[in-house]
């Protein structure tokens, strides 16, 4: 092996260790639009390459114009924090670089994949089901409408839908994903219906029964009931029990995305919350999440054993030569060529085991709790609703969440989005790091109030 890769690795360390050392210095968004770093950093590639301290310079440059999402500072999105376990085996992966498609080329990654989804799915009640790790929540969720697609209308993967229409329900406040899956797969946006939800953000179980009634009286099929663990913008749980009782009734497939929230079933303490998960067909559980893996990391679990093959399967032979389908993944794949996603999960769960993950969930519930309860103390702010789950909706009445949100981020004082809750724009303070102290909840809201302060007054309706 040449001293100049084995210089590039320590110097990409060395680089990884320099931001470590400076997140918390620095502006959690550094100042510089679109144009201007453009104009700065030497983006396009090069006739001729340059040499590694050169390029290591580079380098340093484009890591210092980005935001910093590991920020203690950052509460904009749903990932966040950096795990020492993970990052200890995502930093691995490169200098490795198999491809998951056979344990010809992938070895005991293969196994580590078998080992975490043979882990995963009692979590969900779905034991000795089937599984497989995809490039995030939006994907896992459309392995599972297509499994469901072909099973609710026999024939589809050979010759098309044929002139079938299959209807998707989820909530009206479910994740985007849902109805770009329903495009991708042929289905249709239009046919996916948003079931309206409740006061508190759930979808409405009655409502769900209607609409699957109504598509069955004009002679479409219902193919798949999509049930939210953790909402994007409030964090709702849908009421799956109540759910599931329908999709039994009707005789539909019942997928959870649990992207957001999936990963409460590792708390003792709230994986009540997900009741009724057990009767679900799958589920979609992302680790670059609540459980703070390195973006990206999903997984999509089924009930049902060996359900992948039978929608995926492709005969190549110039790729599965040995070990059979078990220990060939790439039989049971969107993918062909695909990144190692496990190891990153495997090194976060060695060293957390159950029990860490379990603490660290409840610790950003409890997070999530206190500054619903500092928000609601305040008489500055308004509490859209108590949370759920780790997402905390607010308002400052008489000013536009999204104004302070962008002096906020303009600022580089924090990091944080708003969202529409009952028909108002609020800010949107998620709890997804688990190095976040309640000191860092209160010098959030101080800043959100200096900033409103001098901003202009205005409604802030939807
Ligand atoms: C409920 C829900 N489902 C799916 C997704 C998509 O996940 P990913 O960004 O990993 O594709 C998200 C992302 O925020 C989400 O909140």
């Amino acid at each position: 092996m040449t001293e100049s890769l084995k210089d590039a690795v320590r110097r990409a360390a060395a680089l990884a260790i320099e931001h470590l050392e400076s997140v918390e210095r620095q502006p959690v968004r550094p100042k510089r639009d679109a144009d201007s770093l453009r104009a700065a950093l030497l983006l396009a590639p090069p006739a001729r390459g340059c040499d590694v301290d050169e390029l290591a310079d580079r380098l340093a440059s484009v890591m210092a114009a980005t935001p910093v999402t590991i920020s203690r500072r950052f509460f904009n999105q749903l990932f966040g924090g950096a795990d020492p376990g993970a990052i200890l085996g995502e930093m691995v992966v490169p200098v490795l670089n198999n491809s998951l498609y056979t344990f010809k080329v992938a070895g005991p990654h293969v196994l580590v994949e078998e080992a975490l989804i043979r882990h995963m799915l009692p979590f969900a009640g779905f034991e000795g089901g089937d599984g497989a790790f995809t490039p995030g929540g939006s994907l896992s969720n459309f392995v599972a409408m297509l499994v469901a697609r072909n099973e609710a209308l026999p024939g589809t993967r050979e010759r098309g839908l044929d002139g079938r229409v299959g209807v998707i329900y989820s909530s009206a406040e479910a994740h985007y994903s849902v109805r770009k899956a329903a495009g991708m797969l042929g289905m249709g946006r239009q046919n996916v219906r948003g079931v309206p939800v409740d006061a508190r953000g759930g979808m409405r179980p009655d409502a769900l029964a209607e609409a699957i009634r109504a598509d069955r009286a004009e002679g479409r099929v219902p193919v798949m009931i999509n049930a939210t663990a953790g909402t994007t913008v409030r964090g709702a749980v849908d009421p799956i029990d109540a759910i599931a009782d329908v999709a039994a009734a009707e005789g539909v497939w019942l997928h959870v995305d649990g992207a957001w929230g999936g990963s409460i079933v590792l708390s003792e303490r709230h994986r009540g919350l997900l009741r009724g998960l057990h009767r679900a067909d799958s589920f979609t559980w992302d680790a670059h999440k609540m459980m703070g893996v390195p973006l990206t990391c999903s997984v999509a679990l089924f009930r049902k054993p060996d359900i992948l093959r039978a929608h995926l399967s492709e005969v190549a032979t110039y790729l599965f030569q040995a070990d059979g389908d078990r220990l060939n993944p790439g039989t049971r794949s969107l993918q062909c060529g695909r990144r190692n996603d496990a190891l990153k999960l495997w090194c976060g769960w060695q060293l957390h085991g159950d029990a860490g993950y379990a603490r660290r969930i409840d610790a950003l519930l409890d997070l999530a709790r206190y500054a619903a309860e500092a928000v609601d103390a305040d008489p500055e702010l308004v509490l859209a609703e108590a949370p759920q789950t780790a997402n905390v909706c607010f308002e400052v009445p008489g000013r536009s969440s999204a104004a302070i949100c962008e002096r906020l981020y303009d600022e580089g004082l924090a990091m944080v989005g708003t969202g529409e809750v009952c028909g108002r724009n609020t800010i949107r303070l998620v709890c997804v790091n688990p190095d976040q102290t309640t000191e860092d909840i209160d010098a959030l809201l101080a800043a959100v109030k200096a900033v409103a302060a001098s901003l202009p007054a205005e409604d802030d309706a939807a």
